[in-house]
């Protein structure tokens, strides 16, 4: 009957006929994942009725030609999983927020076949691990934020094709084991290093201070052990250093005097002894030094 019907309509009406079967794949998608949802109470605007397209559902934006470059929906209520995005259908997409929402499940290893992709953060949910090596490599990358989620296992390997990386943040997982030595020499323009809060363990990578623009790295709270390296002390860009509840030992070398650009140090809760010069940098506001 339905089949009838549509034959009827193509043969009064081709030209709707041919609107509705070229219908956007990037729209089919987005309704196919938004029916996938347990709440997407939200996304009332993601409707295909009219004659909007998506470019006008919330969240989405696209270019002239009409190819979605970014998906924006952090806090936006979301439950349910990522298995059924079609990232397929999104070959222009440059951006991928959805920060704060209630997504679980693996993130499929799909995603990372968006050629695109530039910034990406799923931080803040409870999802887990991709099989990591079933991902194709992501060197269009420069944001990943994947905080405060369920990931687990070593550091994730797909992050060294991340050749083009400049902020990083996988705080507060279950990740552990060590830093990969070639992280600096992979990703040399990282910026930003956030791996507090998890079990990453052995010692901290000289090789870090071959990062020539690293501004703010936090490395507290997991179970590195070994002495303060030396080497972060070469760091000239450095403004953020967190190595606190660790359980490294040892001096802190007197180099630390040269990190003129640093405005926050915390070492608390480890064993390390001496002392800290005097006037390095800028820690003068009470409280920078813990
Ligand atoms: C996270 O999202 C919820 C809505 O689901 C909102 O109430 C809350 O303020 C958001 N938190 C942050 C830090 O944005
Ligand atoms: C958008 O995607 C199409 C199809 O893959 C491609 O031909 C086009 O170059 C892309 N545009 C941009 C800006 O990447
Ligand atoms: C992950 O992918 C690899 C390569 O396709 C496969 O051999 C392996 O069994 C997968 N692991 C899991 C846990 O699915
Ligand atoms: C990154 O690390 C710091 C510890 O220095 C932590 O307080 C902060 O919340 C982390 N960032 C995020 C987005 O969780
Ligand atoms: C210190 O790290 C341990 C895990 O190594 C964690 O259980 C504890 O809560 C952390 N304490 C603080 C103050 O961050
Ligand atoms: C501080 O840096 C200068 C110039 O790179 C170097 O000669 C000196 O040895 C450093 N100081 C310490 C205590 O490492
Ligand atoms: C101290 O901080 C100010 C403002 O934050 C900055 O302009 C200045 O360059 C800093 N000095 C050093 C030595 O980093
Ligand atoms: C200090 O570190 C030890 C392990 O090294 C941990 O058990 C303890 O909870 C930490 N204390 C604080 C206040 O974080």
């Amino acid at each position: 009957m339905l089949q009838h019907m549509t034959l009827l309509y193509a043969s009064v009406f081709p030209l709707v006929f041919m609107a509705c079967a070229t219908s956007n794949p990037q729209e089919e998608a987005l309704l196919q994942w938004k029916a996938s949802l347990a709440d997407a109470n939200s996304l009332s605007s993601w409707s295909p009725t009219g004659s909007s397209t998506c470019c006008s559902w919330l969240g989405v934006t696209c270019d002239a030609a009409g190819h979605v470059v970014e998906l924006s929906l952090p806090s936006a209520g979301l439950r349910g999983q990522l298995d059924s995005f079609d990232f397929a259908a999104f070959p222009n997409l440059t951006k991928l927020n959805l920060n704060n929402n209630s997504l679980v499940g693996d993130i499929p290893f799909r995603f990372s076949k968006l050629p695109n992709i530039v910034w990406l953060d799923l931080g803040s949910n409870y999802l887990t691990n991709p099989n990591y090596s079933r991902m194709s490599p992501m060197p269009t990358l420069e944001h990943i934020s994947m905080w405060g989620n369920k990931l687990g296992g070593m550091f994730p390997e797909f992050i060294l094709s991340c050749t083009n990386l400049i902020f990083l943040d996988l705080s507060k997982n279950a990740f552990h084991g060590p830093i990969p030595d070639a992280l600096a020499k992979m990703t040399p323009n990282l910026v930003y290093l956030n791996l507090s809060w998890n079990g990453f363990s052995g010692t901290i990578p000289r090789s870090l201070a071959q990062l020539p623009n690293l501004q703010d790295l936090r490395l507290g709270s997991n179970i590195f052990r070994g002495g303060f390296p030396e080497m972060l002390t070469t760091i000239s860009t450095l403004q953020f250093l967190s190595l606190s509840n660790n359980t490294l030992s040892g001096s802190i070398p007197m180099g630390i005097g040269n990190l003129t650009s640093l405005q926050y140090l915390s070492l608390s809760n480890n064993t390390l002894s001496g002392s800290i010069p005097t006037g390095i940098g800028n820690l003068t506001s009470p409280g920078a030094v813990k």
